[in-house]
């Protein structure tokens, strides 16, 4: 039978149950697998290669080896909690690899989204490929690999997530212990892990992450006004009970300025653009009726706190015929 098909009979993982007998299940897979050998995984945060990290925590402990590579363009806090979940709490072999000046400067002037796309996955392979060659006895590569990756194949973007196969690397094999799930299932299973909250629930991320809501060339400053814009609005839609509720939802900001007026003078700044979603299948997009109070909160905040913005748009478009992300 092939591998990479779920079986019909394999039951849908919805309660802490199901979840621990999965996971006492992939331990011993995985330890049946590995042996005494050891296996590098690129961990990002995300909810997928976090469960994978865990699940492979549990079985083998030090024998794992986590690569967390910060390209300059995760959110707001993300490396920091990679590094206390997985470092301090599960006292994980983790190392940290600071490449941000790296992709930036990599990325300076590039004003094509596939071509920025293209640069930050290739780019992170070859970070990932440096680090992977810095550890000689490493045998196996593990991969969060979830069973619509299989499924999936989407002609618009290219959807490569950040972490593909490194290429000139020869490894014994490939450890994917959740690729038969759905990502509902995953969530349960890295709850039943002990992984926080805002770990197992997160909305989705891209792989080239921030770097697609800074549209056309990024820039450091506007980089920055996007992540400082982003986190005010993820903290005022948890306080209004809206995470896990709205499916994703984010700031980009374009590569335009408008003006605006500061100490009696014309003012040419950025618009922060609001974008939130709902969606089961991130094919058919809707957009959910917010709060004005919500919205104007968040807009206040934002002229406030994030320098260079003047202006805070809302993104009432569907898709089709938008995309989600703005580029
Ligand atoms: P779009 O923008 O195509 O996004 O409507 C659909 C979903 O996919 C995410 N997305 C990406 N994920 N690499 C990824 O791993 C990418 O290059 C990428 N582009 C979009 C997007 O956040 C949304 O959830």
């Amino acid at each position: 039978m092939d591998s990479n098909v779920r079986p019909d009979s394999m039951k849908r993982i919805n309660t802490p149950e199901l979840a621990k007998a999965f996971i006492d299940e992939q331990v011993e897979a995985i330890k049946a697998q590995v042996g005494d050998k050891k296996v590098l995984l690129a961990l990002s945060g995300g909810v997928d290669s976090s469960v994978v990290a865990a699940l492979l925590i549990k079985a083998i402990g030090k024998q794992l080896v986590c690569v967390h590579v910060n390209h300059g363009l995760l959110r707001k806090g993300e490396p920091e909690q990679v590094i206390e979940v997985f470092r301090n709490q599960m006292d994980a072999n983790l190392i940290y690899v600071d490449a941000v000046d790296r992709f930036l400067d990599k990325l300076a002037g590039v004003a094509e989204p596939e071509k920025k796309r293209k640069i930050i996955g290739e780019e992170f392979i070859r970070v990932f490929e440096e680090e992977a060659r810095k550890l000689d006895d490493v045998d196996f590569l593990a991969q969060g690999t979830i069973y619509p990756d299989i499924l999936e194949s989407d002609g618009v973007k290219a959807h490569h997530n950040v972490g593909g196969l490194p290429e000139d690397i020869h490894f014994e094999g490939l450890v994917e212990p959740v690729k038969l799930l759905y990502k509902d299932e995953v969530r349960v299973v890295g709850k039943e892990l002990g992984l926080p909250d805002n770990m197992v629930y997160r909305q989705p991320f891209p792989g080239p992450g921030l770097g697609v809501r800074c549209t056309g060339a990024i820039t450091r400053d506007r980089l920055e006004a996007v992540r400082e814009s982003d986190a005010i609005l993820r903290e005022e839609f948890a306080k209004a009970g809206l995470q896990g509720v709205v499916w994703q939802y984010f700031t980009a900001i374009p590569d335009m300025k408008s003006t605006g007026i500061k100490d009696g003078k014309r003012y040419m700044g950025w618009a922060v653009v609001i974008r939130a979603v709902n969606t089961v299948d991130a094919v058919v997009v809707t957009v959910p009726e917010l709060s004005m109070s919500l919205l104007f909160k968040i807009r206040d905040r934002i002229v406030k706190e994030v320098p260079g913005v003047n202006r805070v748009l809302f993104d009432m478009s569907e898709k089709p015929i938008s995309t989600i992300e703005w580029e």
